[in-house]
């Protein structure tokens, strides 16, 4: 019979820039509603995955890590109730991974969207680690048995191939040994848009600061920026139907009924026949009100940098603590002496 696995929930982000507007609605939100529930919740910032794509700046990406702790824990996390943590303070992951590097088909990897998007035309230029990633992030969850990973739109193909991953692992192994994690991708903004083109996705990494809202941002930038936010002269519809050709009025519909715990349905109802002009300052209004408070607390946890690294290597010990056993076995089951 396969074994029963006890739910317990993984996720990361990159601290590669600051984060935005997108990784709250998409990702921290959920992290939050998670950890509330009562379920054992584990967040780590990915300061591995963070270095795959380009150059960072050594002191700039250990100051961008302490940020999104602070931004973790202004949004709701609570370091005693999650465990929060940066990756390579536990070894376990890039040791699992490399496993996972052997058992991971090349065929597979190039199938990954995020690969061809980030590579671009210059694929033979980009990083090993790049195209490595995905198995990174398999072993991240599953260096924990994970059976939850609360993530935006964007990561589904990631977390269909960490599937494929401990499929074959077990298969190959003859033991069930790894749980087939399933993603949880809920809430009325699981992909949101750039404010600048409503066809790509808002992310801290795009070169024009206009096209997102940063959790850092004070509520005149936000209002700025969504007043510049690109739209189109049309009043807003009725229905959902009505923005099918519209990405830009779509996506700030969205947020908006995200921001306001609603749907955009109801969203619609409320402003049907209006045009941006009325919609825009409300709009400017809300993600300030939400973000206003998120900032205010980033800043007073900034302001001591050594707690969070503190809050940060605390739990790297309980994380290394339930990684440290799983790593064993798997080293076991492959077949590696283990006399020290
Ligand atoms: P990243 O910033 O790429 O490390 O993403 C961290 C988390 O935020 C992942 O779960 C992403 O799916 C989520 N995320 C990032 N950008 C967006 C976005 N524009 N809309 C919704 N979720 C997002
Ligand atoms: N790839 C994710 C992103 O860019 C970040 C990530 C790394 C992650 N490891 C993870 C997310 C494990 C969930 C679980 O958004």
């Amino acid at each position: 019979m396969a074994p029963q696995f006890t739910p317990r929930v993984f996720s990361g982000i990159q601290p590669s820039g600051g984060l935005t507007l997108g990784n709250y609605l998409g990702a921290l939100k959920r992290f939050v509603e998670m950890q509330d529930s009562g379920m054992e919740t584990i967040y780590c910032l990915v300061d591995l995955h963070a270095i795959t794509d380009k150059w960072q700046e050594p002191e700039r990406l250990r100051q961008q890590t302490r940020e999104a702790a602070a931004a973790f824990m202004a949004a709701g996390i609570d370091p005693v109730r999650s465990i929060l943590f940066n990756q390579s303070q536990v070894s376990a992951h890039a040791e699992l991974a490399w496993i996972f590097n052997c058992v991971a088909r090349l065929g597979w990897m190039n199938r990954m969207t995020q690969f061809k998007d980030k590579a671009g035309k210059n694929a033979e230029n980009a990083s090993l680690g790049l195209y490595a990633y995905p198995s990174l992030m398999a072993a991240d969850i599953l260096s924990y048995h994970a059976t939850h990973v609360p993530v935006g739109e964007d990561q589904k193909q990631h977390l269909e191939l960490t599937r494929d991953i401990a499929a074959k692992f077990n298969h190959d192994y003859g033991i069930e040994f790894f749980p087939m994690t399933e993603p949880v991708i809920e809430g009325v903004a699981t992909r949101v848009m750039s404010l600048r083109d409503g066809t790509k996705k808002m992310s801290k990494s795009d070169p024009s600061d206009q096209s997102r809202i940063n959790l850092s941002d004070d509520a005149d930038t936000i209002a700025q920026k969504i007043r510049k936010a690109r739209t189109d002269a049309e009043p807003l519809p009725e229905a959902m139907e009505g923005l099918k050709d519209r990405p830009e009025a779509r996506n700030l519909v969205t947020i908006y009924a995200a921001l306001a715990g609603t749907t955009p349905e109801a969203v619609l109802a409320e402003f049907a026949g209006q045009g941006f002009g009325s919609f825009k300052p409300r709009l400017a209004d809300l993600a300030a009100a939400t973000v206003g408070p998120i900032t205010a607390e980033m800043t007073r946890l900034m302001a001591d940098p050594a707690e969070i690294d503190r809050i940060l290597g605390r739990g790297a010990d309980r994380a290394d603590a339930i990684a440290r056993p799983i790593l064993q076995k798997t080293y076991d089951i492959v077949g590696m002496i283990r006399s020290r």
